[in-house]
């Protein structure tokens, strides 16, 4: 969701009972690259914007390390709205949402997606595979009626409790970085 496009006072799901305010992406909204997370937690329904807590970041030094910076790129997250106790998206809360991030990517046309951790992965890819066997691999994607090339990345969150996970965070953005044409 581009600002102009969100959809602000949404209440196509529960969550809408119990966040504080929809979360828009942002950043660059004709940006090669887009990052999509998971949902917003407790930073983010405060402030809304997405990754700007701990997760943000790690995430922050990754595309730090690529040598890109947020300008450069847009972020969002599967859902708009924080789950309550940052539990997990339920399928009908990322199907609510889906408009949302289909509008968002009809409106930006990225060349490339990184999906942010295994739940994004399973519901974008429709797979049910473990992280260990998609992470860094590259995928076809349709969304926002455009055909994108999707690398499968460590969620940001999961690097705060498993350190070793960075560096491959890190090599993902990387790879994402050159295929968008940003390095
Ligand atoms: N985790 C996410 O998946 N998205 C955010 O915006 C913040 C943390």
């Amino acid at each position: 969701m581009s600002n102009a496009d969100a959809d602000l006072g949404c209440a196509r799901c529960r969550l809408s009972e119990t966040r504080t305010q929809v979360v828009p992406g942002a950043g660059d909204s004709s940006a090669a690259l887009v990052f999509i997370g998971e949902a917003p937690g407790r930073d983010e329904d405060l402030k809304g914007a997405p990754f700007v807590g701990r997760a943000g970041k790690v995430l922050d030094g990754a595309l730090a390390h690529a040598g890109i910076s947020r300008d450069m790129i847009y972020i969002t997250n599967l859902v708009k709205c924080r789950p309550p106790s940052n539990r997990r998206p339920k399928d009908d809360e990322v199907e609510a949402c889906a408009r949302h991030l289909e509008a968002e990517m009809g409106a930006i046309h990225p060349k490339i997606v990184c999906l942010l951790g295994q739940t994004v992965a399973r519901n974008l890819l429709g797979c049910d595979s473990d992280m260990k066997s998609l992470v860094g691999k590259e995928f076809p994607l349709s969304i926002g009626g455009k055909k994108v090339r999707a690398f499968v990345a460590y969620h940001p969150a999961a690097c705060l409790y498993r350190r070793e996970n960075v560096e491959s965070l890190r090599e993902t953005v990387r790879r994402c970085t050159e295929a968008a044409g940003l390095r």
